[in-house]
């Protein structure tokens, strides 16, 4: 089984992305995971697209979730909603349309994310709902990880620390691969 661990986050110190690290490393055993970004995402130009065709970091991103049995969304949460920079990437893979059946369609999904304040990313993992519904995703929803107060829960080297999150992170991972093998 191959999941791939999407963060929406470019910073180099990135909760999100240390948080994708985390579940990638406490996955199951028969469960192969490749950590990504938007990194090399531009910015989405319908102008861009009809001149130049789909960049290669889409193209690339779209292949390799199409390829893998699982998604893994790790979420950061910008103004209670869905950050712009991981939008951007989602909606460049859906082009073109055509293609949206294969790299997502009834792609079983799992959503997450880290944040420095007390709600944890809940607004962000909310507003990602209407997308992943568009794109005809299966939502795996029985486990929940809301990384909140990162500030406390990683080191200085961006490891999460924290026994009960680092707990949910492994425990989300084995629900979501069980899902994915029952579908
Ligand atoms: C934020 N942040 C934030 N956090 C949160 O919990 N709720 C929010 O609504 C917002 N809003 C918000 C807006 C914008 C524009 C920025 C840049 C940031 C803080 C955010 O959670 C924090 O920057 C995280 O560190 C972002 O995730 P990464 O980059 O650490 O993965």
């Amino acid at each position: 089984m191959r999941i791939v661990i999407l963060s929406g986050s470019l910073r180099r110190g990135s909760w999100n992305t240390a948080l994708a690290h985390t579940l990638a490393e406490l996955a199951p055993e028969d469960c192969q995971t490749d950590v990504a970004t938007p990194a090399g995402i531009p910015v989405y130009d319908g102008d861009v697209e009809t001149e130049a065709g789909i960049p290669e970091a889409v193209a690339t991103l779209k292949d390799q979730v199409a390829a893998a049995d699982g998604l893994v969304l790790v979420t950061p949460e910008y103004n209670q909603g869905v950050p712009g920079p991981f939008k951007n990437a989602i909606d460049w893979m859906t082009r073109p349309p055509s293609d949206i059946s294969r790299v997502f369609g009834k792609k079983p999904v799992a959503l997450c994310g880290a944040s420095p304040s007390s709600a944890g990313t809940r607004s962000a993992q909310y507003a990602w709902l209407p997308v992943l519904r568009a794109l005809k995703t299966r939502l795996y929803s029985e486990r929940t990880l809301l990384v909140d107060n990162a500030s406390e829960r990683f080191d200085e080297q961006n490891r999460l620390i924290d026994q009960d999150m680092r707990k949910r992170a492994g425990s989300l991972m084995e629900g979501f691969c069980e899902f994915v093998r029952a579908q």
